[in-house]
C-alpha cells in the first residue's frame, strides 16, 4: 500500500534501509543474462557506427531483432552530453525541499516527480525524475530563480542535437522499411513531431535486489535516445533469454524504438521491453530524449510485412493511443491490434 502520494519521490538522503513502500515482492535479479568472466556477454546489443556505409541495414536489423542498439559517431557533441550530465547532477543533488518547488501535478505535467507509470503499481520505484516539454525555463526558475540559465541552455542543446539525430534515424529506418519520402515528411519535423526530455536519478539503494528502478515497459515514443551516466542499470528483455544489461560504452548513445514505430512498421520493428535496476554502489543518472508525434497526429501501419499481410493495428491519434497506454500499460498494443 502506498504511504507516499503517488507523485512524491522519497527523500532518499535520509534513508538507511529499504522502506516497505519501495520493496517489490519478486526479485529484480531473476532472469538476468549472465556475463562471462571478462564482463562480456554471449548476447550483446548491437553497437552501430552511424558513419558505416551499411548503417541503414544494421539499424533496420537491430530494430527488428532487439528494438534497440548503441550508436557511435552519432554526431551529438560530447560537450553537450557532459554539460547536461553536470546539470542533471546539480538538479538531483539539491535538497528535496528545493526540488519540490517544481513538483509535477496531474494538471501540470512538467517538472519534478515520480515516473509517469507509478500510479499503476502498488509499490514505489527507486527513482526520481524531471520532465521537460519544450523549454525548461518555467520549471528551472522555480528551483533556481536567479541561476536557471545554464540548466535551460543544457536541456535545449541536448534537445536540439537529439532531434537532428533522431530524424536521421527515422530517415534510415523508413528507407529500410521501404516507406516513401512523402510519408517520411509526414513523420518528422515540428508540425508533426515533438520532443520531450526525461532526466532520471536512481540514488544508491540499501537493498537493490528488492527494489525496482523502473518497472518493465515499452516506450510510447517513436524513437527514444538515452545516455546513462556513472553506472549501468538499463536492461533490455531478449525473448527466450532474459534481461540483458546495456553496458556503458564510451561515446555511444542508446537508441530504442517505441510503440509508435512498432505500429508504423506493422510490428516488423520491436518496441523494446526494458527496465532499470538499481545498485548499492553508485548513484545512477540517465538523460532521455523522446521523439513522438504531436497529440492529434494519426498513427497507423505504413508498411505490410509482405504483400498478403493486412495492417495489424487500427488507425488512431497519438493522444488516443497515449490514453490507452496510460490505462492499460504493457497491454496497450494488444488493445489496438486488428484480429488477423
Ligand atoms: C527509461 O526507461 O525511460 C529509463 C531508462 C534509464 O534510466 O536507463
Ligand atoms: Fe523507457
Amino acid at each position: 500500500t502506498k504511504t507516499l502520494p503517488i507523485n512524491l519521490p522519497l527523500d532518499f538522503s535520509s534513508i538507511q534501509s529499504l522502506p516497505e513502500s519501495h520493496a517489490w515482492p519478486e526479485s529484480n535479479n531473476d532472469d538476468q543474462i549472465e556475463n562471462n568472466n571478462d564482463g562480456s556477454s554471449s548476447l550483446a546489443l548491437p553497437i552501430i557506427d552511424l558513419n558505416d556505409p551499411n548503417a541503414m541495414e544494421q539499424i533496420g536489423h537491430a530494430c527488428e531483432e532487439w528494438g534497440a542498439f548503441q550508436l557511435k559517431n552519432h554526431g551529438i557533441p560530447k560537450s553537450v552530453i557532459e554539460e547536461l550530465e553536470m546539470q542533471t547532477k546539480r538538479l538531483f543533488d539539491l535538497p528535496k525541499e528545493q526540488k519540490m518547488k517544481a513538483l509535477r501535478t496531474p494538471d501540470y505535467p512538467t517538472g519534478y516527480g515520480t515516473f509517469w507509470m507509478t500510479p499503476l503499481f502498488q509499490q514505489h520505484m527507486w527513482q526520481e525524475g524531471f520532465t521537460i516539454f519544450g523549454s525548461s525555463e518555467d520549471d528551472a526558475k522555480k528551483i533556481w530563480p536567479h541561476d536557471y540559465q545554464s540548466f535551460c541552455d543544457a536541456t535545449k542543446k541536448f534537445q536540439d542535437e537529439s532531434k537532428v539525430l533522431v530524424e536521421k534515424l527515422i530517415h534510415l529506418s523508413f528507407k529500410y522499411l521501404g516507406i516513401s519520402e512523402e510519408e517520411e515528411e509526414n513523420w518528422i519535423g515540428p508540425k508533426n513531431h515533438a520532443g520531450a526530455i526525461q532526466l532520471n536519478s536512481y540514488p544508491i539503494c540499501p537493498k537493490p535486489e528488492n527494489a525496482m528502478g523502473i518497472t518493465p515497459h515499452t516506450d510510447t515514443s517513436t524513437f527514444t535516445l538515452l545516455h546513462q551516466s556513472q553506472i549501468s542499470g538499463l536492461q533490455i528483455f531478449e525473448d527466450g533469454s532474459g534481461w540483458l544489461t546495456v553496458p556503458l560504452v564510451p561515446n555511444t548513445v542508446v537508441i530504442n524504438t517505441g510503440d509508435v514505430l512498432h505500429i508504423l512498421s506493422n510490428a516488423r520493428f520491436k518496441s523494446a521491453l526494458h527496465r532499470v535496476t538499481v545498485n548499492s554502489i553508485k548513484h545512477r543518472y540517465s538523460m532521455v530524449y523522446f521523439y513522438k508525434p504531436i497529440m492529434d497526429h494519426v498513427i497507423s501501419p505504413l508498411v505490410s510485412n509482405n504483400a498478403h499481410d493486412d495492417p495489424r493495428f487500427r488507425a488512431l491519434t497519438y493522444k488516443e493511443y497515449a490514453d490507452i497506454k496510460g490505462k492499460n500499460f504493457n497491454k496497450a498494443l494488444s488493445f489496438i491490434s486488428v484480429k488477423q
